[in-house]
């Protein structure tokens, strides 16, 4: 059985986990994610877990933790499995996430189990779709707006790029009446910010309840789950600012940014009976870990690691690339976000040209201090 050294848990703590934690697991902290961008901190996780799979791989290895077992995977087809087998027995609702997830969507899909689980599911399956929402005209009209401020400036920085994006995100989730409701989006950034801390912070009851009534005032009938889908866009303008910066282009730029810096850099879940691992059987309650930069970088088994490679996306799957998790966890939102960022990709290259960072791409990329010179490649916005 792999049960890792002591040493080797703790440099997967100090190197992989923790790390993960302080760049925010719910939203990102920009003074964290500028010094991991220095330090390219997520390269030094990747070597972690390639010398957990050199020294016990391929079966999942197991953390020496007081009180609770926790395996990290090591094997892409072992990552294929546990995807495939949830939510049982393997439970996306991980104590973790419920901690985490309650300040601001108690009631989301991603921490609910059984029946409430499989009703809410369908749920967001239903309303994700492209097809019954507006997406591409609304995307075009704003990135019209971001166009011409960025010819005006010769730049494109992440703040003027989000504020586009969170216009976008509102009038697509809440309506047209919604467009200029920051106030909105930061009462969900203030407890998206109290969720990163999941166990340790106090809920703000007053807060939550003032978010809860402005959601209201656009239509009471709202689905419980709109804060989660309000908040996942923030991953969405993540991953577009980034495809900017490789030179993508359409839905392949979309996921291939998101290949190469997973927003969901840790993919988690929890067994509700005893399962067996390459002959080994591990305990109810063991929580399993899924590192996804480092298989989405695995330089011994990809040779586009770190390039940008778009043709992959045309081919066979590789089990473990999956940044937007798989089986009957995949992310529900994937469409709709591949239609909309996608079309802010084109819709924005279209009429500009960027720099493109060389390759090999860096490991960790820190959106928030990314300003592209931008080179108008046509005059005309429309
Ligand atoms: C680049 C953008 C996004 C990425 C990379 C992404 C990725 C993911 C991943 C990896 C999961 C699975 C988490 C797990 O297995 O524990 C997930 C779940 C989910 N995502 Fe996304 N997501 C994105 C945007 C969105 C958007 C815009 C929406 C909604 C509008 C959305 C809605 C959801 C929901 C509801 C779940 C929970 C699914 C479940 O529990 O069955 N996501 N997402």
């Amino acid at each position: 059985m792999a049960i890792s050294s002591r040493l080797d848990t703790a440099r997967v703590l100090a190197t992989v986990l923790l790390p993960t934690l302080a760049k925010g697991v719910i939203v990102r902290r920009p003074g964290v994610m500028a010094l991991a961008g220095k330090l390219q901190s997520d390269g030094t996780a990747i070597d972690t877990m390639r010398h957990l799979r050199d020294r016990y791989g391929p079966e999942p290895v197991r953390l020496r933790i007081t009180g609770r077992s926790v395996a990290v995977l090591v094997d892409p087809a072992d990552v294929g499995r546990l995807l495939r087998e949830s939510p049982e027995p393997f439970a996306l609702a991980t104590k973790e996430k419920k901690a985490a997830l309650k300040h601001f969507q108690p009631h989301g899909v991603l921490i609910s189990e059984g029946a409430d689980r499989e009703r809410r599911r369908e749920q967001n399956e239903r309303a994700l779709r492209p097809e019954n929402l507006t997406v591409e005209p609304i995307v075009r009209d704003e990135a019209d707006l971001l166009l011409r401020h960025v010819m005006s400036t010769g730049e494109l920085t992440w703040d003027a790029f989000t504020r586009a994006w969170w216009r976008i995100a509102r009038r697509i989730v809440l309506g047209d009446s919604a467009r200029d409701d920051e106030q909105l989006t930061d009462d969900l950034l203030a407890l998206r910010q109290n969720a990163n801390w999941a166990f340790l912070h106090p809920q703000q009851r007053g807060l939550r309840e003032r978010f809860q009534r402005r959601l209201n005032e656009y239509n009471p009938a709202l689905p419980d789950q709109v804060p989660h889908w309000l908040f996942a866009f923030d991953a969405a303008g993540i991953v577009t600012m980034r495809a900017l910066a490789i030179g993508g282009r359409g839905a392949h730029g979309i996921l291939e940014s998101a290949r190469l810096w997973p927003t969901t850099p840790v993919i988690l879940r929890e067994s509700t009976k005893p399962t067996r691992w390459h002959g080994t059987w591990l305990p109810t309650g063991t929580e399993f870990v899924v590192f996804t930069p480092f298989f989405h970088r695995d330089a011994d088994r990809l040779p586009f690691a770190d390039r940008y490679a778009p043709e992959y996306w045309d081919g066979p799957r590789d089990p473990a690339i999956v940044p937007f998790s798989a089986g009957p966890g995949e992310c529900p939102g994937r469409d709709l976000v591949l239609a909309s960022a996608g079309c802010m990709l084109d819709a924005l290259s279209e009429h500009l040209s960027f720099p493109v960072l060389s390759e090999p791409l860096p490991k960790t990329l820190n959106h928030f201090g990314l300003r592209l010179q931008a080179t108008p490649t046509s005059t005309r916005v429309s």
